[in-house]
């Protein structure tokens, strides 16, 4: 397999994460989000497909929301990007409806190879779900559960999520992605503020 040249980065201020519905439709952002998803995760083994489920995403709306981290340019255009430079996304999904305690998972976030252990997925999960959150509020209701599914043996990711998010392991169940291995869920549960 080859291996992916890592870039460090000194810091994170010239990083931004959007929300992708911002983005103007001149910039190939999803482009960008489905090179990622091919490169990180292979579900999905075609450009077509992966295109389908992420128009169908993204045309839900507020149900599932993708954001991006990218790498601001001195050629950004009023804040707007004019050109590639996703290095990450994250998808949040709202279930069982716009209920007044909502329930809300992190459904995927990949940040490219390249780019990962620069504090760019942190940023991501952290910015999102503040916003996430906050989006909620506004329409008057409470983020009630918080969920996020990974890998049993990834304990990286479960402390990152345990860190940033507040999560806890609740539950190991067989994975429905990798037939023979288990999946940790991890739920934060909030009272009525
Ligand atoms: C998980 C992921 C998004 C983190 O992105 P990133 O930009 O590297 O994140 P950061 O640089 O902010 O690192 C955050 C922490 O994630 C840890 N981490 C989480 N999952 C990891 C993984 N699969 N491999 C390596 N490190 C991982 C890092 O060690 C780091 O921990 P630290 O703060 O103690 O050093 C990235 O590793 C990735 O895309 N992994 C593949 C896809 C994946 O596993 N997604 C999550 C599935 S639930």
């Amino acid at each position: 397999m080859p291996v992916t040249a890592k870039v460090k980065l000194q810091n994170l201020d010239n990083v931004i994460v959007q929300k992708f519905s911002d983005l103007p439709v001149l910039y190939n952002g999803m482009e960008q989000m489905i090179g990622i998803y091919l490169e990180i995760f292979k579900g999905m083994k075609n450009e077509r497909e992966a295109k389908e489920w992420f128009t169908g995403k993204v045309a839900s709306g507020r149900i599932s929301q993708y954001f991006v981290a990218r790498l601001k340019s001195s050629d950004d255009w009023h804040g707007l990007p004019l050109r590639d430079e996703t290095l990450a996304y994250i998808l949040w999904t709202e279930h069982g409806g716009f209920r007044p305690a909502a329930y809300v998972e992190l459904e995927q976030v990949a940040t490219k190879e390249e780019y990962q252990k620069n504090g760019i997925g942190s940023m991501l999960i952290t910015k999102s779900f503040a916003y996430v959150k906050q989006s909620i509020e506004k329409r008057g209701a409470w983020l009630a559960t918080l969920k996020v599914t990974t890998g049993e043996q990834n304990v990286r990711a479960q402390k990152m999520y345990r860190k940033i998010l507040g999560v806890e392991i609740e539950r190991r169940v067989p994975s429905p992605y990798h037939p023979g291995e288990w999946e940790v869920e991890m739920f934060a549960r909030f009272t009525k503020p």
